[in-house]
């Protein structure tokens, strides 16, 4: 991997979550040259409709979800078997997250849970996508499972059925157990093989509750935040390893999606991507080239492999021949994880802007998470895009949603206004998907409470549910009483 590469890589990082912020000037550059901003592979337009017009209908049994992820919210952590993951770690590690915060106890979801499925119920949730904690139902990540944590995934499952609404099971949103980190972590072939194992036990526990699985939770991320910036846990700065785990999370998503067929599960799986679309930032031909590549490691790395069955020629030539992402490809590889898939999940949170020198410029307001633009038109360029570039697999958003700095007031209430706009210029970008031709299911909003924010700890909230964290008292803000007229009238 030539130097430039390597430092690419690592300004790369940089834009992903939490991360620096791209260059203001960069941007008020781009802006002044009136620059025309291209897609990853058409015009765009800069000033296209945000605001939507009302009467936007969803179709009958669209699913209307809400997200989150089990590190962030289920606290609990040394309770019932449960084993140390990386970010147990990685957040008890001095000057590793905001304030010294950890997941320890979190929104105490794993104690509140049934409170949590009545507030879905409140909402009038359809979906709900929740992930399970692998050092819960493994401790050390391989070995018999610990029951007491399949235990409470199956009350969940079962108290989500009972008010109506449908699981959504990530397998894998981060946690790794600590164990497998201490024998190598992602850049273990083995880990991928482990996975499998966990994913096994996982089918066979709650295959006959859970309609729908997802893999991996944004791959990308733990290659660009864990392994490229550091700032995510394991919390490594080291390029040639960070593509090697790409390999071996695609080669473990597709190693669970066979272990779900060969079982004889009867749910749908898929991966859950956070997509970003790549735009050049000024009308170059260079600025195009380097779009096309930072694309590449964007998104084609993840899409191509998982649903064609190939790695982009452009990145695997960038990282060059000698990198120990290609060399640690082997014969089969690809056929596994590109085994066919009942759906992809889109996470869709920001646009990126490229210059020539392969530099990213922000082009629209960001949010108090300073790696976000708030560009709804990309809900809707990077839908149509997986569904022209791929064909027609059915797609659910399973990630959109912004922090807001609410508060709660005197009278009781949260008024988070701009987390309402920001939804519903985002609803109506999916609806325009969708009246394209985009095969959407569903849209979960990140998410439905307030949590643990990674390296963010507490101090950004994302939920529709305010979390007091001193009392752990639920307070649905001004969004989620809004988003409960939405999912009842099914639409804006
Ligand atoms: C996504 C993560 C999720 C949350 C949101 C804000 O990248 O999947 O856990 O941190 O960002």
């Amino acid at each position: 991997m030539s130097i430039l590469t390597r430092r690419r890589l690592l300004r790369r990082a940089a834009l992903s979550a939490t991360a620096t912020a791209a260059t203001n000037a960069g941007l008020a550059a781009a802006t002044a040259a009136g620059g025309v901003l291209a897609g990853c592979d058409g015009p765009h337009d800069p000033e296209g409709a945000a605001t939507p017009a009302a009467g936007l209908r969803f179709p009958p049994g669209f699913g209307w979800g809400a997200a989150t992820s089990a590190y962030q919210i289920e606290g609990a952590a040394k309770e019932d078997g449960r084993g140390e993951s990386i970010w147990d770690t990685f957040s008890r590690t001095p000057g590793r997250t905001r304030n010294g915060d950890t997941g320890d106890v979190a929104a105490d979801h794993y104690h509140r849970y049934a409170e949590d499925l009545d507030l879905m119920r409140e909402l009038g949730l359809r979906s709900y996508r929740f992930s399970i904690s692998w050092p819960r139902v493994q401790a050390d990540g391989t070995g018999a499972p610990n029951q007491r944590g399949l235990d409470f995934y199956r009350r969940l499952v079962d108290g989500l059925h009972e008010r109506g609404i449908a699981p959504m099971a990530t397998l894998f949103h981060w946690d790794l157990p600590q164990a497998l980190q201490d024998a190598g972590g992602w850049e273990s072939r083995e880990v991928a093989y482990r996975f499998a194992d966990y994913a096994d036990i996982v089918f066979g526990a709650l295959g006959d509750r859970v309609p729908v699985w997802l893999t991996i939770n944004e791959p990308k991320t733990v290659v660009q935040n864990g392994y490229l910036s550091g700032h995510h846990a394991p919390g490594h700065r080291d390029p040639q390893a960070a593509y090697l785990v790409a390999h071996h999370l695609q080669l473990a998503h597709g190693l669970a999606v066979r272990a779900l067929r060969d079982g004889g599960g009867t749910g749908r799986i898929g991966p859950a991507f956070n997509l970003h679309p790549c735009y050049p930032a000024d009308d170059s031909p260079g600025a195009a080239e380097a779009t096309r590549l930072h694309d590449g490691y964007e998104n084609r790395l993840y899409l191509d492999s998982a649903l064609t069955g190939r790695y982009p020629d452009d990145v695997l030539a960038d990282l060059g021949p000698d990198s120990r992402m290609v060399r640690g490809i082997r014969d089969g590889d690809l056929g596994v994880i590109s085994a066919p898939v009942d759906l992809v999940a889109v996470q869709y949170y920001t646009p990126i802007y490229v210059t020539a020198d392969g530099t990213t410029v922000r082009r629209w307001p960001t949010s108090e998470a300073d790696w976000q633009q708030i560009h709804p038109d990309g809900m809707y360029d990077i839908l149509t895009r997986v569904t022209r570039d791929y064909g027609p697999v059915p797609l659910t958003v399973t990630e959109n949603g912004l922090p807001t700095p609410d508060t709660l007031a005197a009278d009781g209430t949260v008024d988070d206004a701009g987390r309402i706009r920001f939804l519903r210029d985002h609803l109506a970008a999916a609806h325009r998907a969708l009246a394209a031709g985009v095969p959407l299911e569903g849209f979960h909003v990140w998410s439905l409470l307030d949590n643990f924010e990674w390296a963010e700890g507490y101090d950004q909230r994302w939920g529709l549910v305010y979390v007091d964290y001193p009392t752990q008292r639920r307070v649905p803000k001004r969004s989620a009483h809004w988003y409960r007229e939405v999912i009842a009238a099914g639409g804006l």
